[in-house]
């Protein structure tokens, strides 16, 4: 199985190399642990390093936040974009209709139609990676488990035959799974815990199918130049 490494580099050693070529992994966390920050560095890194170009699909941010946010980690999109080395797809005003529709504005989408949308984004900068922040959205769309794990399951297919490794953020408390994480191929927990008065970051790998990971947590910051992660450091428990 070929990986493909992160380009962040406490990770890739985490993983042993990277993620597995084409795959989709989930990184979920509570809010403020670092979800955004760190696929936005798979982007950022994944364009910088490997010359591989990457696409962010934005549930929750509009462009402009976004865009401002990321710049307090030194990251410059506008400038990738221009260069046709980045894409954001700006599905942030949507609204779940359920029966597998949502509305963006005057237009409706359901899975045909986002799918469509991101193999157009994918062929028009020739993407490597691609980022889902959140996919949420996707179970949201469908009424009851058997829709909601039949179009994921449908999702990851699809997009592992576009032939982009995918981050896919879901948002979520500490103490249990949804039913993404079940499904996909990986997951990467981040943690943002309160001990006392302080609150300490942490990153672990859950599950990579294929992949002989490091097991437990380690520690995550945020920088002004995004998430530094220690492999060789034992969290304290
Ligand atoms: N320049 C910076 N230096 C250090 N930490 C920062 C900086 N900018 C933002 N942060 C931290 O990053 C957090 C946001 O991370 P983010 O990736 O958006 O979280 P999530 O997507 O998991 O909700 C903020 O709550 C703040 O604590
Ligand atoms: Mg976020």
């Amino acid at each position: 199985m070929e990986l493909q490494k992160t380009g962040l580099p406490g990770l890739d050693k985490l993983l042993n190399g990277g993620i597995p070529k084409g795959w989709t992994c989930i990184v979920s966390g509570e809010p403020g642990a670092g979800k955004t920050c760190l696929s936005v560095g798979f982007l950022v890194e994944g364009i910088k390093k490997f010359n591989e170009p990457g696409i962010f699909v934005s549930f929750n941010e509009a462009k402009k936040e976004l865009y401002m946010t990321q710049e307090s980690f030194g990251y410059n999109l506008n400038e990738l974009e221009k260069e046709d080395k980045f894409l954001f797809l700006d599905f942030s005003y949507g609204r779940a209709l359920g029966q597998g529709q949502f509305a963006l504005q005057q237009k409706k989408f359901d899975l045909p139609a986002l799918t469509k949308a991101l193999k157009d984004a994918i062929n028009k900068i020739d993407a490597k990676r691609l980022v889902i922040d959140p996919l949420t959205i996707i179970s949201l769309l469908f009424d009851n488990e058997r829709e909601i794990r039949y179009n994921f399951l449908r999702f990851f297919d699809i997009i592992r035959r576009f032939g982009v490794t995918t981050i896919a953020i879901v948002e979520k408390g500490v103490n249990s799974y949804s039913v993404e994480e079940f499904l996909a191929s990986g997951i990467i927990r981040l943690y943002n815990e309160r001990s006392g008065a302080k609150r300490q970051r942490g990153i672990e790998v859950v599950k990579m199918r294929g992949v002989n990971h490091k097991r437990g947590v380690f520690p995550l910051s945020i920088t002004g130049k995004g998430v530094v992660i220690s492999p060789d450091v034992e969290m304290p428990s």
